[in-house]
């Protein structure tokens, strides 16, 4: 048995390693975006649709933050889903597609034989434009993710459920009806519960494809302050056709056009001091 001692010597240890993890991470968050580290990165990457008829990304190079919010904008239809659901091989089950190149995330290509498909996407996680709750509970929805995993403890099921549902900033509104159909959400909490969903899965990365954009401005600025406060956990990688948007909440911005990338900078330089006369165009308003 210990002696009370050695148990207060414990404590102090304990407390000094969690004054540690403590610094370390609030060190990281002040971290400046040069100092980051990267954590995606994509080489001579190209993508074909419909056995190389369309060629939707044109030898995209770039590397992605970590712990940093780095937005795509664009015209319609010039790559932008297209490159964000590459990087956890969402476009795997297009018939006809084609890609070249590399997408390295934590330093490992993606498309390298052998991958594991299921752990890259449970590191990488991903949000859709249309919140995709299952026809279940609240949750359910939540537990789903980890269930699959293998996780059947109640317990650690109950856990996860909450710290998910809070980091989602939905725990509040929903922490009494957990059991309710989650279908009977509105669209704003049916896309954080789509958000928790992914956060269940204790991804590293998170890819949203234009989250915001099925929803109203109220239940938009919820959306962007939950992902605002997620970069200081998680990597953000996020589609979005309103430029407002990335000026509000991105610190890196991605500007494609048919498939190039045009110019990529930090958010404020992009926007107020473009290099590409495409860029200028296209943040003035000038196509759209
Ligand atoms: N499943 C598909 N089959 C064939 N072509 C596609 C498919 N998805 C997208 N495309 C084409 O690829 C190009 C890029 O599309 P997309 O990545 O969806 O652009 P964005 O998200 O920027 O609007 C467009 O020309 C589009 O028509
Ligand atoms: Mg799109």
């Amino acid at each position: 048995m210990a002696t009370i001692k050695e148990l207060d010597e414990t404590k102090v240890e304990l407390t000094k390693s969690l004054d540690t993890i403590k610094n370390d991470s609030e060190k990281k968050k002040r971290l400046p975006i040069s100092k980051r580290e990267d954590i995606i990165e994509i080489k001579d990457f190209n993508f074909y649709y419909n056995k190389g008829k369309v060629h939707a990304l044109k030898n995209i190079n770039m590397k992605i933050k970590e712990n940093t919010i780095t937005t795509f904008i664009g015209p319609s239809g010039c790559g932008k889903s297209t490159l964000i659901r590459s990087i956890n091989r969402m476009n795997d089950l297009i018939e006809g597609a084609l890609y070249e190149g590399e997408i390295n995330v934590f330093g490992e290509n993606i498309f390298a034989p052998g991958t594991d498909v299921t752990q890259l996407r449970t590191e990488v996680g991903m949000v859709f434009q249309k919140p995709t709750p299952f026809p279940i509970s609240i949750y359910e929805n939540v537990a789903y993710g980890p269930k699959t995993q293998g996780i059947k403890d109640k317990n650690v099921l109950n856990q996860i459920v909450e710290d998910s549902l809070k980091k989602a900033a939905l725990w509040k509104e929903v922490e009494d009806k957990l059991n309710s159909p989650a279908l009977g959400l509105s669209g704003g909490q049916q896309q954080r519960l789509s958000i928790a969903r992914a956060i269940a899965m204790k991804p590293k990365i998170i890819l949203l494809d234009e989250p915001t954009s099925a929803l109203d401005p109220i239940a938009t600025i919820k959306v962007e302050e939950l992902i605002v406060e997620l970069k200081k956990e998680y990597s953000i990688v996020m589609v979005t056709h309103s430029l407002d948007q990335a000026t509000r909440i991105s610190e890196m911005t991605a500007f494609f056009n048919d498939g190039e990338l045009v110019e990529y900078d930090r958010t404020k330089k992009l926007f107020t001091n473009p290099k590409n006369q495409l860029t200028e165009d296209y943040i003035s308003g000038r196509f759209s």
